[in-house]
């Protein structure tokens, strides 16, 4: 297939020139506040707040902020404490862990005295291959889906706020843009956290794409419609099997979408993929506190003390997934099989 033209955006989630600075994404669309990360400990917090997130760009803050440790103390006791702290923050997206496992890799395998300068190109090689690897997808994923011109419905953010790149769902939705073949973003709100309403719909104004914002409720009568001729999402991880944890409210997307017919699309690098979780069922979901759900906008919505059911992530099983983008291929029909031949 021939190669376009790299896909561009003027977001970005980190900045590093030896030094790492995030932008906050809990003041976003109302405010653009970069904050320089100081430590692991800095970044546990960030992380955990989720002033940074989306998996691919979690697993790159994770890196640099291990390579920024190895400057202070490159004793293997100390990364390896820090390590765990970040692979931990949060514990669906499994780039997070793969991102810290790889820099202990490095640092284990160099000598002390040279550990800081190989942690950091560590970082920088992990940060090139997730752009490289969001370039590539959106490639793959605007020529998998076929029609000339179309209009898509994306959940939550896998935009560049949440990757080293132009984005995963987003980077295929910024693909067909280039290509003048996007008639609409839609883009679900993600109640609790927002990040349709905030994040993508930030990121699609700031590269003039054209963007409707629908409550989560509302996918059901858009589909109906008929405005809908794909879905396309991202990943926090992807079991041997095909089944997808991606936040929640993805599930019930790709259950509209085979009923209407609609092909339903999964873009994420193979830093999302875990083959050790054999199926679904094996993904941690992380469960949230209640406060996010009984308020808005700070605002009390449902009375003190009732029970809430608040998990970030849902899974979709791979019968429902029409494919997954990777950088390595499209993986489709989604088998556990197709999935081994693609990712060898
Ligand atoms: O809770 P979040 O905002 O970290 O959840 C993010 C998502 O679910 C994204 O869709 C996923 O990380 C893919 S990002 C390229």
């Amino acid at each position: 297939m021939a190669s376009m033209g790299a896909v561009s955006t003027r977001v970005a989630a980190l900045r590093w020139e030896g030094k790492l600075a995030i932008l906050d994404q809990r003041l976003l669309p109302w405010e653009e506040r970069w904050v320089e990360v100081l430590s692991a400990q800095q970044a546990v917090e960030l992380i955990k707040g989720m002033a940074v997130r989306g998996a691919p760009v979690m697993g790159l803050v994770a890196a640099y902020a291990l390579a920024l440790e190895a400057h202070r103390s490159p004793e293997l006791s100390h990364l390896e404490a820090q390590a765990q702290a970040l692979a931990k923050a949060r514990p669906t997206g499994v780039n997070l862990p793969h991102a810290v496992s790889e820099m202990l890799r490095v640092a284990r395998r160099t000598p002390e005295r040279e550990r800081a300068e190989a942690l950091r190109a560590a970082a920088e090689n992990l940060h090139h291959a997730d752009a490289q690897a969001c370039q590539r997808m959106a490639e793959l994923g605007a020529a998998f889906l076929s029609r000339s011109s179309l209009s898509v419905l994306t959940h939550c953010n896998a935009g560049a706020l949440a990757t080293g790149g132009v984005g995963t769902a987003l980077g295929v939705v910024r693909a067909l843009h280039a290509q003048g073949r996007l008639c609409m973003l839609f883009a679900c709100e993600a109640r609790p956290v927002l990040q349709g309403a905030r994040l993508t719909v930030w990121e699609a104004q700031k590269d003039g794409l054209p963007v409707t914002l629908l409550v989560d409720g509302a996918a059901g009568s858009l589909f109906a419609s008929g405005a809908v001729h794909a879905v396309v999402v991202g990943a926090d991880r992807i079991a041997a099997d095909g089944s997808v944890a991606n936040k929640v409210g993805t599930y019930p997307l790709a259950v509209l979408a085979q009923r209407h017919r609609v092909p339903f699309l999964v873009v994420a690098p193979t830093t999302t993929f875990d083959l050790r979780c054999r199926t679904g069922a094996a993904i941690p979901i992380e469960q949230r506190e209640g406060r996010e759900v009984t308020t808005c906008g700070g605002k009390d919505v449902a009375f003190q003390g009732v029970g809430v059911y608040n998990p970030a992530f849902d899974v979709t099983p791979p019968e429902l997934v029409t494919a997954i983008v990777c950088e390595r291929g499209v993986i489709a029909p989604v088998t556990g099989e197709n999935l081994q031949g693609v990712l060898g």
